[in-house]
């Protein structure tokens, strides 16, 4: 029984449609079973679209609290048979009452090598440091922000007349394929947390 995920976004979705290709390709055996965007015109949706893949808005402007929006994402999530959350591009921060029914299931990725430059802008947090690698983290979410155990890192480096953008889109080539690998691993039942750590089965 290939597994399922389901993929929580709000922009452009070069991830999402990363994880699509993948899956075409024959190199991971999983289903997408939703995309669920906190923005209506997100183009991601239009990717999902095109790969007839089912799709669910939540804006948070629609709902009276914080509680309520993690709830229609989780019910969207729920009553599509998600195994496992993908936060690809997800620009909000999830609280505990969702993280807390969704543990060791949720995983993101961040344009940094953590713990360095959490957060918002971590390329351009990274440029301006002037650090000389940088990169990509996959990890599992926990209650903290970009806190959790981490899956897998890759590197680049920085290069002295890197801006933020030229940055961003070196980074983005090794998150196309940081995030299909994790997933992988996960859906090959390969990953086992203790405590900040994660194993890897060979
Ligand atoms: C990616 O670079 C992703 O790592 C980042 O947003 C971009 C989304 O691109 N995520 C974060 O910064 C999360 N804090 P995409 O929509 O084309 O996948």
């Amino acid at each position: 029984m290939r597994k399922k995920i389901g993929v929580i976004v709000s922009g452009r979705g070069s991830n999402l449609q990363s994880i699509i290709d993948h899956i075409a390709e024959g190199k991971l055996d999983v289903d997408v079973a939703v995309v669920v965007s906190d923005h209506k015109d997100a183009f991601a949706l239009e990717r999902a679209a095109k790969a007839g893949i089912p799709a669910a808005v939540v804006e948070r402007k629609g709902c009276r609290d914080k509680e309520e929006f993690e709830d229609k994402i989780d019910a969207a999530l729920r009553n599509a048979g998600a195994e496992l959350v993908v936060l690809a591009g997800f620009m909000r921060i999830l609280t505990g009452h969702f993280i807390s029914r969704w543990e060791h299931k949720i995983v993101n990725i961040h344009p940094a090598l953590l713990p360095s430059f959490k957060g918002l802008d971590a390329q351009g947090q990274a440029v301006d440091y002037g650090v000389k690698v940088a990169g990509c983290t996959v990890h599992f979410v926990d209650e903290g922000t970009d806190t959790g155990p981490i899956i897998l890192q890759k590197v680049v480096p920085v290069m002295d007349d890197d801006t933020e953008e030229t940055l961003a889109e070196r980074i983005l080539v090794e998150e196309h394929k940081a995030l299909p690998e994790a997933i992988r691993l996960w859906s090959e039942g390969r990953l086992s947390i203790k405590g900040r750590k994660v194993y890897i089965a060979r």
